[in-house]
């Protein structure tokens, strides 16, 4: 019995969101380590949609534990209203089932503020953040100047870190011709909501440790996806956290053994939303029809997505440098009915034939992808629930993808449906 990682592939949104739901049904506690309410994660249960952004996945379902962890950047604001609107779906949201780490850093006013200014300053180079002052939450942490969970314990000290790290923004914001942000403004909106942030606060670490030697299933839940990650994204068009299963270890404070099997979700074709490379963007009527089938709008932002090809090449990559064990196939049903399919499998870089990513930004804008064309399906595959109900030549799409990713398929999602999936490997048990 492992415990899992579930981490997005490619460049987000490959529909993590219903596999975290799927397999919490196994586990007993679900943990968020990284990245901040850029996340946007969709669950669809008994038909009501969930639509969750800071909270782990795990929170809909009665009975488990939900972590967020010390590399989690939060917005207290946008957290407490994210419990008061899921409860308002009938959820039950409590100190029993909620955690929050207390050495995870705060998003405050002034990141999101920045965010958007220095987006606007970048003009047509703009990276299409989410706005939501991740990278500038992240780049506090880094720089020590960050405000931390644990911090509104102590309001004294709360105020000198407050004029610490304005004492920073406000130079830039100045330079900007933004509006300076007061110290008092920052502290009063912070000890309106320190107690009730408060009230969820604790040591994480502890409790996973715990969970953990009483043999309980602890489940990682990685947010955006292994492209977006500062590492070994498509930098500088990247977020501002390691996304890959690793970052499990260090934002959860767990040791690296701890995080099991390693479950890479992959959407049967590709995505992005914000700017940056995509080798197998589709600017044509299939890039619509897949992006109108798909449903391809952002969950945080709203913003359309990028449509494109499964691109192959990318995949492997994130397998070979995340680790991941398996992958989740994703949105299958959105490739029924086209007449034909294609498949990176290599990319040209200036005339010579490559099998991965190169790390240059100029590089990345001129490769151009090989494709493998595929015969398409005319029945459906949506909603199936066991092989048997798959057109053949999806099947035949899905094992070719195997060999192509040198990864096996261990569960297919045929529909946003929880109960709309095929499990091949349980990744608990694997
Ligand atoms: P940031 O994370 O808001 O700084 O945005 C950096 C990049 O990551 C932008 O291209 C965003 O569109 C992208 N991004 C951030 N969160 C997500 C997500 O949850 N899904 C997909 N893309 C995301």
């Amino acid at each position: 019995m492992s415990n899992v990682a579930v981490i997005g592939s490619q460049w987000g949104d490959e529909g993590k969101g219903k596999i975290v739901d799927v397999l919490s049904s196994e586990a007993d506690m679900v943990v968020r380590f990284q990245g901040g309410h850029n996340a946007g994660h969709t669950l669809v249960i008994d038909g009501v949609t969930y639509k969750l952004h800071l909270l782990p996945s795990g929170i809909v379902r009665p009975g488990k534990m939900s972590i967020i962890g010390n590399g989690v950047v939060v917005d207290p604001k946008a957290l407490l209203e994210e419990i008061e609107t899921v409860k308002g779906q009938g959820v039950d949201v409590s100190e029993d089932n909620l955690l929050l780490a207390e050495n995870a850093t705060l998003i405050l006013p002034v990141h999101p503020a920045l965010d958007i200014a220095m987006e606007e300053a970048r003009g047509a180079k703009k990276i299409g953040t989410t706005g939501r002052g991740i990278g500038l939450a992240y780049e506090d942490k880094v720089a020590r100047r960050g405000i931390r969970v644990c911090d509104l314990a102590h309001s004294d000290h709360l105020k000198e870190r407050i004029e610490n790290m304005l004492d920073h923004h406000n130079v830039l914001l100045k330079g900007m011709g933004a509006e300076e942000m007061k110290v008092t403004d920052i502290y009063d909106e912070l000890m309106g909501m320190a107690d009730q942030i408060l009230s969820y606060s604790g040591v994480a670490w502890k409790a996973i440790d715990d969970a953990d030697k009483a043999g309980k299933k602890i489940l990682f839940e990685g947010a955006q996806g292994h492209f977006l990650d500062v590492d070994h994204g498509t930098y500088p068009f990247v977020t501002s956290s390691n996304t890959v299963a690793a970052q499990a270890a260090a934002g959860a404070g767990v040791g690296s053994k701890k995080i099991g099997y390693v479950l890479g979700i992959t959407k049967a074709y590709t995505t992005r939303v914000g700017s940056g490379p995509f080798p197998t963007e589709l600017h044509d009527d299939i890039g619509e029809e897949i992006g109108k089938k798909g449903h391809e709008f952002g969950t945080s932002t709203g913003r359309k997505r990028r449509c494109g090809w499964f691109d192959s090449v990318l995949v492997r990559q994130a397998i070979k440098t995340g680790g991941i064990d398996g992958i989740a196939l994703t949105k299958m049903d959105v490739l029924d009915g086209f007449d034909e399919i294609k498949v990176c499998v290599a990319y040209d870089l200036n005339g010579e034939r490559i099998d991965y990513l190169p790390a240059s930004t100029v590089d990345q804008a001129n490769i151009k992808p090989i494709y493998e064309t595929i015969p398409g399906w005319k029945d459906t595959s949506q909603g199936a629930r066991s092989w048997a109900d798959i057109p053949a030549a999806a099947v035949k799409y899905v094992r070719h993808i195997e060999e192509l990713i040198e990864a096996p398929v261990a569960l297919l999602s045929t529909s946003p449906d929880r109960d709309d999936t095929i499990l091949m490997q349980d990744p608990f048990r694997a």
